[in-house]
């Protein structure tokens, strides 16, 4: 099939480069120049695991192309996918106008018919809105071509999203026509050979799936960083009774890991966004806005326990920073607990040395680019030399089983502040290590 793809970011590319693999000829369009160019040489502008490869693969072969002209694509194709950003407006609700102006490119330029799917998280309506867009300007044109569209909302997590793209969970399909259900059928039929996995709803209830999925997910966190911090008031250990509830079934034992807090691009936009929809049906999710606010609490925990552990006034204090990205797996560092904490430290007067494998970029080019005091180094262990402590945010591999030995040698003194829970309380305190973590006692 003959697709488009509008908005090459993160989600746009993933689904256009694999839509490209199962052998469709896919246009991927963006307004960025720059970023065309360098994906026509097969540049990414992401860290995904898989992702150049693909891009360069299916360049090669003839199945992706890009360009920043939308009607080069919808000349040919079939369905177009909008997959443009919806950041967060001033008042938490998803920003519509990158993807209402693509609808209304879409209703100039269409000269036969088309599906027209919103792969954006995109608050319920929206699919409505595209669809008046468009109407509008063929009205405005005379001219009256048959259009429908769909919603069919990701569920790509970063690090893993080629996987989740091949082998999904489940493929949601919001439609109100049987000849657009059949369509997205028939091109995402190479993804479901061995399992059905295909939803098929009415287009408000998908649209309405996506932000409910990453609400529950991001509620069970909060659930369970909410019992940490209980946990250790009562002097109880959280990573026992994480086990102990996680083996009902009914419960299980994903997303209960506690932690400094949930990040990313897409949690704290869209649990957001979706108190905000409530908010504007005069329903008040107070749910929805306790998980939001126990997760900006839980950010900094770890700040709260060094400053407890070294005082008020961290100056002459520096840290060894393990981990910056929100987590592991991306160079990603939107809403990472590790800016929070960097800034409060540094703020306290501390020195921040700090190492990740894959964001450090992102940490000097955008996100504590003007916060002063933090040094980069090019391995874990260089940033231990003078440290008071070190502190994990990021539960990479490579920081799973340090050597210990060369820990206690180079640190100041043998502390270690773990947001991500990831080393045993007894192996540490064995060790000589003071050792402090999320939901247990030291
Ligand atoms: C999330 C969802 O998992 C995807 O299904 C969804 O498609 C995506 O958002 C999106 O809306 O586009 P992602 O943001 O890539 O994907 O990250 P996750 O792997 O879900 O992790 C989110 C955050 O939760 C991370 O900060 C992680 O450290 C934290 N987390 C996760 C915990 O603190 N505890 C856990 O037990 C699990």
């Amino acid at each position: 099939m003959n697709i488009t793809v509008v908005g090459s970011g993160y989600v746009g590319l993933v689904t256009g480069t694999c839509f490209a693999e199962m052998g469709n000829h896919v246009t991927c369009i963006d307004i960025d120049q720059d970023k065309i160019e360098k994906l026509k040489k097969g540049i990414i502008p992401i860290y995904e695991p898989g992702l150049e490869a693909m891009v360069a693969k299916n360049v090669e072969n003839g199945s992706l192309h890009f360009s920043t002209n939308l009607e080069v694509g919808m000349k040919k194709s079939k369905v177009i996918f909008i997959a443009v950003g919806t950041p967060m407006g001033e008042d938490g609700s998803a920003d519509l106008q990158y993807v209402l102006s693509v609808a209304s490119e879409i209703g100039q330029k269409m000269h036969k018919p088309i599906i027209v799917v919103d792969k954006s998280t995109v608050p319920v309506g929206t699919a409505d809105k595209v669809a008046e867009v468009i109407s509008k300007e063929l009205k405005q044109r005379d001219e009256d071509i048959e259009f429908h569209v769909v919603s069919n909302p990701e569920f790509l997590k970063e690090g893993a999203a080629l996987q989740d793209f091949m082998k999904p969970d489940r493929i949601v399909i919001g439609a109100d026509n049987d000849m657009a259900f059949e369509t997205m059928r028939d091109l995402y039929a190479p993804f479901t050979v061995n399992h059905d996995r295909m939803i098929e709803m009415d287009v408000r209830s998908a649209e309405m799936t996506k932000y409910v999925a990453n609400a529950m997910l991001a509620t069970k966190i909060s659930f369970m960083n909410e019992i940490a911090n209980i946990c250790e008031l009562v002097d109880a250990d959280v990573n026992q009774v994480r086990i102990g509830i996680g083996s009902d079934s009914r419960i299980g034992y994903s997303f209960i890991y506690p932690g400094s807090g949930y990040g990313g691009s897409c949690f704290p936009k869209d649990v957001k966004a979706l108190k905000k929809i409530a908010e504007d049906q005069g329903y008040d999710a107070g749910l929805i806005s306790s998980v939001e606010a126990v997760n900006d609490k839980q950010k900094l925990v770890i700040a709260e326990k060094i400053v407890k552990r070294f005082g008020d006034d961290l100056s002459g204090k520096v840290f060894a920073l393990w981990g910056l990205a929100f987590k592991p797996g991306t160079d990603d560092m939107r809403e990472a607990p590790a800016i929070y904490i960097a800034k409060e430290l540094v703020k306290r007067g501390a020195k921040i040395k700090a190492y990740d494998p894959k964001a450090m970029h992102e940490a000097q080019t955008f996100y504590l680019k003007d916060t002063p005091n933090i040094s980069y180094y090019d391995s874990k262990y260089e940033t231990l030399g003078d440290a008071n402590a070190m502190i994990l945010l990021t539960e990479w591999k490579e920081f799973r089983s340090p050597d210990f030995e060369e820990l206690k040698m180079k640190l100041v003194e043998p502390i270690i502040f773990d947001g991500r829970n990831q080393y045993s309380h007894l192996r540490l305190e064995s060790k000589g290590f003071e050792y402090y973590q999320i939901g247990k006692r030291t």
